[in-house]
């Protein structure tokens, strides 16, 4: 039992750890709206995930909005996004600025205002509750910024403004047209889903690009309807078919030459039932050819 408690874990911590870390790539770049004190940004993916103030990144004070951007370089096939929040513990500083933060993604900086972002995590904490320091976000997208954002004023110290206390952020995924655990490429598809690899076109499309019809193209099972996944297995059968359908072709042509040789008789002809036992290679079989 014990045993299988153990394998179970750490099968769980394999799988918390997998995909790709993006934020600790050296081609990633960290930004904060505002800088307090020294508390840069380069301290959320210095890959020490201590929650205490001197490891954490943090903003200034007195600002309406606060965020820190991850700049993965170019567009990523994301996971999802794990965060280590300022957690002071015996000092009794608590998580209590990261009330009502969002999680977004996007293709165009946090400081273009009014671009298109997709939200990945909301967090709805009230003034009497905590978040969790720790949080781990689900957030299956292809971008290629990755923002936490909050414009909430705690009211639990004396200074004003929305801040973030961020100490780590952990960006999973791979890069585009790759999937899973060990980040392996896709199967029949440029893109497909981060997690399982299912190349996710519609029920009718397959393809590439999900650009082939599968009425037109997966009637003929060169890839699966629902996956989109060339079906090796199938390849296989069609391929086995079409040789045993030659080798067929082949024998029953050299068979047509045998008979043939044996009904156009030589001079020497001299029954009415003859047997075609030559050793040519042509002619293996036995043929008794009766005549009238
Ligand atoms: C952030 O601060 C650390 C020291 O605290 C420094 O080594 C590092 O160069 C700074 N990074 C940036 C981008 O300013
Ligand atoms: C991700 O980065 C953290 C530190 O930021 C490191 O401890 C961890 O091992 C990395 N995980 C992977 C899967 O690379
Ligand atoms: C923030 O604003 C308060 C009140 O206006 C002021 O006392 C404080 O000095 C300001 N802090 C900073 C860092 O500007
Ligand atoms: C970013 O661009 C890619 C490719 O055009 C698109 O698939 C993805 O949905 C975009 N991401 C966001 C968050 O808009
Ligand atoms: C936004 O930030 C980027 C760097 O991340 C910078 O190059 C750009 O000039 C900034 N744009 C605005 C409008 O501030
Ligand atoms: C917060 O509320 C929004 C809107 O109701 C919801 O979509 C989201 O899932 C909530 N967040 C959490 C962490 O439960
Ligand atoms: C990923 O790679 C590890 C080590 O090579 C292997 O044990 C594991 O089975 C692989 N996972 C997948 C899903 O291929
Ligand atoms: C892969 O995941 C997607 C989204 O969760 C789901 O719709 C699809 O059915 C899954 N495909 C397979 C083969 O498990
Ligand atoms: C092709 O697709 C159309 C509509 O998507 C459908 O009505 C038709 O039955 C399909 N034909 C075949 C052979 O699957
Ligand atoms: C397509 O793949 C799915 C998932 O692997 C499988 O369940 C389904 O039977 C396949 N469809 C066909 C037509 O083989």
């Amino acid at each position: 039992m014990m045993m299988f408690v153990v394998i179970l874990s750490l099968c769980f911590l394999d799988i918390s750890e997998c995909y790709e870390n993006l934020s600790r790539r050296p081609s990633t770049v960290l930004s904060l709206s505002s800088r307090f004190q020294t508390q840069n940004a380069t301290l959320a993916n210095d890959g020490v995930r201590d929650t205490i103030y001197s490891k954490c990144s943090h903003t200034a004070e007195n600002q309406s909005i606060a965020w820190l951007q991850v700049d993965l370089g170019k567009r990523y096939s994301i996971s999802k996004v794990t965060m280590y929040y300022r957690d002071d513990g015996s000092e009794g500083w608590r998580p209590y600025r990261l009330r009502q933060f969002s999680l977004y993604v996007s293709n165009t900086s946090a400081n273009m205002s009014a671009t298109p972002r997709t939200r990945c995590y909301t967090d709805n904490t009230t003034e009497q509750d905590l978040p969790k320091n720790i949080i781990e976000m689900p957030c299956k997208q292809t971008a290629r910024y990755v923002i936490v954002e909050t414009t909430y004023d705690a009211h639990d110290d004396q200074s004003t403004g929305a801040m973030l206390e961020i100490c780590e952020i952990e960006v999973y995924g791979c890069k585009t047209g790759k999937y899973g655990d060990n980040c392996t490429s896709c199967e029949g598809c440029k893109t497909c889903d981060i997690n399982n690899g299912s190349c996710g076109c519609s029920d009718i499309f397959c393809g590439i690009d999900c650009e082939h019809s599968c009425n037109k193209t997966c009637e003929n099972q060169i890839c699966n309807r629902t996956t989109g996944v060339k079906e090796r297995l199938k390849i296989v059968i069609i391929g086995g078919s079409i040789s045993a359908v030659i080798v067929l072709i082949a024998v029953t042509v050299l068979i047509i030459k045998c008979i043939n040789k044996r009904s156009l008789p030589s001079g020497q002809d001299t029954g009415y039932v003859e047997e075609c036992i030559r050793s040519s290679f042509h002619c293996q079989y036995k043929f008794i050819l009766s005549r009238p």
